[in-house]
């Protein structure tokens, strides 16, 4: 049996510099409570017992944490904020000494995978050593940072607060906070910290130096800069979820999707090959977009599912819909929640649904209000027309079959239903049902007055002008 490995993840901790009444960890990045991605490293980096610690806010942290992992993640809690290796110790109250090797690291640490935690358990090697992760940076202001002896052995990590010398301030190699070692020197260590320092807390980091004088090894493991980004403010969520984009950006251009630069898209999207999204897209949720659909300059689609070859163009707005194969929408089309457009379905410019199925073929080209509609198959909706699905009340259906043809500037006054084959002429106000093949006309009847236009002209100059006398 593989020797356990188990991960303590600290986020506790209020984020007092996010100036906000959300836990820190849950701020989203990339459409995610930046926790999911440190949660989701451990699992994959082979942990199998991750015990997340929780304190400010625990409720909906826990929530969130057993929304999302289940039983697969465990909570321990630190009930006042004492600092980083006090939280470490409330995690390890729900861990045993046989628990193997403990990986402790923080939780708001979004870009931190489990390549990065497998670095650290692998320098650790076997036996009692502790192993830490480091990170040279070009600003190390607000890091703990690395020093070492003449030998160039660790000694300890110091906090920003507590350096002494210009020659510790300008040391770039720092602590990005993930630690590997055994349970049971991980408990004696925490056993042993004092909060002799600026802030008056117990710092996890100074586990390095209490193992120096304790004999124990001491390995370091240099990751890339970007692994370390911590956020403790908005300016780093900002930050931090720029890299995750460009990450995810290029996860689907390795698996065969178009990505332009621009372009952003959510951790929980799902691309098929050979799709592309064009610049200044935005997917969100758990958008799903098909084989070879395009999705075009500045669209925004929220939690849609597009079929293949289907092409959205620019500036759509789409929510929570469904969208078939080699449908055409846009530009400027509008889609609420609850939306279903079958296959071969075209809207185009300014055209709103709303809780409306539109069948295989059907087509709304220009400037329409489709609310709490059906619309069978090969239907055409004219330009201008409006489904009047509200009376102020109720919200009411309005039924269109298949191969009905209606007029450009037409209103259905729902509830309604124009049978197959039907023809709304133009400009109608439907205020009942119309049965199939018929033709449905309520308009007025035109009238020419010859010549009468120039003598009206002549009459309304005449009073504009008797006025501005
Ligand atoms: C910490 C490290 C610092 C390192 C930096 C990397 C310490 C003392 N310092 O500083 O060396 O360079 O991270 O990003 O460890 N937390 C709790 N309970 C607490 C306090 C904090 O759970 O009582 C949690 C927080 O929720 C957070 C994490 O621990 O997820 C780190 O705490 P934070 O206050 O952000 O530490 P830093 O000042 O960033
Ligand atoms: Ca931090």
């Amino acid at each position: 049996m593989p020797a356990h490995k188990t991960a303590i993840i600290l986020a506790a901790g209020q984020g007092t510099r996010m100036k906000s009444t959300l836990p820190k960890v849950l701020h989203p990045i990339a459409g995610r409570p930046l926790l999911h991605y440190p949660v989701r490293a451990a699992l994959e980096a082979g942990c199998d017992d991750v015990v997340v610690v929780v304190g400010h806010g625990r409720e909906a942290v826990s929530q969130y944490l057993q929304n999302t992992f289940d039983r697969r993640v465990r909570t321990a809690v630190q009930e006042t904020q004492l600092g980083t290796g006090d939280a470490a110790s409330a995690g390890m109250a729900a861990v045993s000494d046989d628990a193997g090797v403990v990986l402790v690291f923080y939780g708001d640490v979004p870009l931190l995978e489990a390549t990065d935690l497998s670095a650290v358990l692998d320098a650790r090697g076997d036996g009692d050593a502790l192993a830490l992760a480091t990170c040279t940076v070009d600003d190390a202001t607000g890091y703990g940072r690395v020093l070492r002896d003449a030998q160039g052995s660790v000694t300890e990590i110091r906090e920003h607060k507590d350096l002494r010398t210009d020659a510790e301030r300008a040391v770039r190699e720092i602590n990005p906070g993930i630690y590997a070692l055994p349970a049971s020197r991980l408990r004696s260590l925490l056993g042993a910290l004092k909060p002799n320092n600026a802030q008056g807390e117990l710092y996890l980091t100074d586990v390095v130096s209490l193992s120096r004088a304790a004999g124990v090894a001491v390995r370091t493991v240099p990751l890339r800069g970007d692994v370390l980004l911590g956020v403790n403010d908005r300016a780093q969520l900002a930050d931090a979820e720029d890299r995750m984009h460009a990450r995810i950006r290029a996860r689907w251009q390795r698996s065969g999707v178009t990505v332009r630069q621009g372009s952003v898209i959510d951790d929980a999207v799902e691309i098929e090959p050979d799709a592309t999204i064009g610049p200044f897209a935005v997917l969100r949720g758990k958008t799903r977009i098909g084989a070879g659909a395009r999705v075009d300059v500045g669209s925004v689609l929220d939690d849609m599912t597009v079929g293949a070859g289907t092409h959205i163009k620019p500036y759509s707005v789409l929510t929570r819909s469904r969208i078939g194969e080699r449908a055409e929408i846009g530009p400027f089309s509008h889609l609420r929640p609850e939306s279903d457009l079958g296959d071969e379905v075209h809207i185009g410019n300014f055209v709103e649904g709303k809780k409306t199925r539109m069948a295989k073929g059907s087509k709304a080209n220009h400037l329409a209000y489709l609310g709490d509609g059906v619309i069978g198959e090969r239907a055409n909706i004219g330009a201008g027309t409006i489904f009047c699905n509200y009376d102020g009340v109720q919200k009411h259906t309005t039924t269109i079959e298949a191969e009905v043809f209606v007029g450009s500037d037409s209103q259905l006054v729902a509830p309604v239903t124009v049978g197959k084959g039907a023809y709304v002429a133009t400009g109608t106000t439907v205020t009942k049902d119309v049965p199939p093949d018929a033709l449905a006309i309520g308009r007025i009847k035109q009238e020419n007055k010859e010549g009468y236009a120039p003598r009206l002209r002549a009459r309304m100059k005449a009073a504009k002008d008797a006025r501005s006398k």
